[in-house]
């Protein structure tokens, strides 16, 4: 799969000004800072096209970005974020919730872990809380550039462990670095090969 263009399509604070769902959609979540936007920009080859920041809680509604005139790439905002009113992570938290749980043009959720650290209560919540909902979902795990490939293998068995006490079956999962381009070319084949879900036949 190559993206020939990439465009910013919209910004929507409610569900329901999303835009028509009539194009199959691919979605990035995951906590405030984990490199939602950084992947999408990294994948688009564009680094202007999602807002990014080093503090947590820039991206705070969904943007929907156009590639190739054909599906979308939908950044949402992180989850997790302490450091905002409880009103504002309340509408995140309906944001979400409605998103990912009514968003009939949803093809596959990415969920975005770093790679970093221990699996953290709160992701473990979020993919709990997707199985019971039934909402499919790949892990993608983040800043592998920051580790060497011993700790990158380490912390990745560790998470695996703990996700293994609660599932008998693993999600996809992948490997990436937006800062070194890497595991883009498995994120895009993989959506690639589940592009035509949507519309359903
Ligand atoms: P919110 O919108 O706040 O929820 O954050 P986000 O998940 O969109 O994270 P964002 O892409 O803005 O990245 C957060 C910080 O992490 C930025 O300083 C990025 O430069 C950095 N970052 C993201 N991905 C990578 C990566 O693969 N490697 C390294 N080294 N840094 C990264
Ligand atoms: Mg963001």
């Amino acid at each position: 799969m190559i993206i020939r263009k990439a465009t910013f399509h919209k910004s929507s604070g409610h569900f329901k000004d999303c835009p028509k769902p009539i194009l199959a959609e691919f979605a990035f979540i995951g906590r405030s800072n984990v490199g939602k936007s950084s992947l999408i920009n990294m994948l688009c080859n564009n680094n202007k096209l999602a807002l990014t920041s080093r503090s947590p809680g820039k991206t705070k509604i969904i943007n929907h970005f156009l590639i190739n005139e054909k599906w979308y790439l939908v950044d949402l905002p992180g989850y997790g974020y302490a450091k905002t009113s409880k009103t504002n992570r309340e509408g995140f938290a309906t944001l979400i919730i409605d998103y990912v749980t009514k968003r009939d043009s949803l093809v596959c959720l990415f969920v975005l872990i770093d790679s970093r650290l221990p699996l953290q209560q709160i992701d473990l919540e979020f993919m709990t809380w997707l199985g019971e909902k039934n909402v499919p979902f790949s892990i993608v795990y983040t800043k592998a550039d920051k580790n060497t490939k011993t700790e990158l293998a380490r912390n990745i068995s560790a998470i695996e462990t703990e996700l293994g006490k609660v599932w008998d079956e693993l999600p996809n999962t992948f490997i990436t670095s937006s800062e070194k381009a890497i595991g883009k070319n498995d994120v895009l084949d993989f959506i690639e090969a589940h592009l035509s879900a949507f519309p359903k036949k």
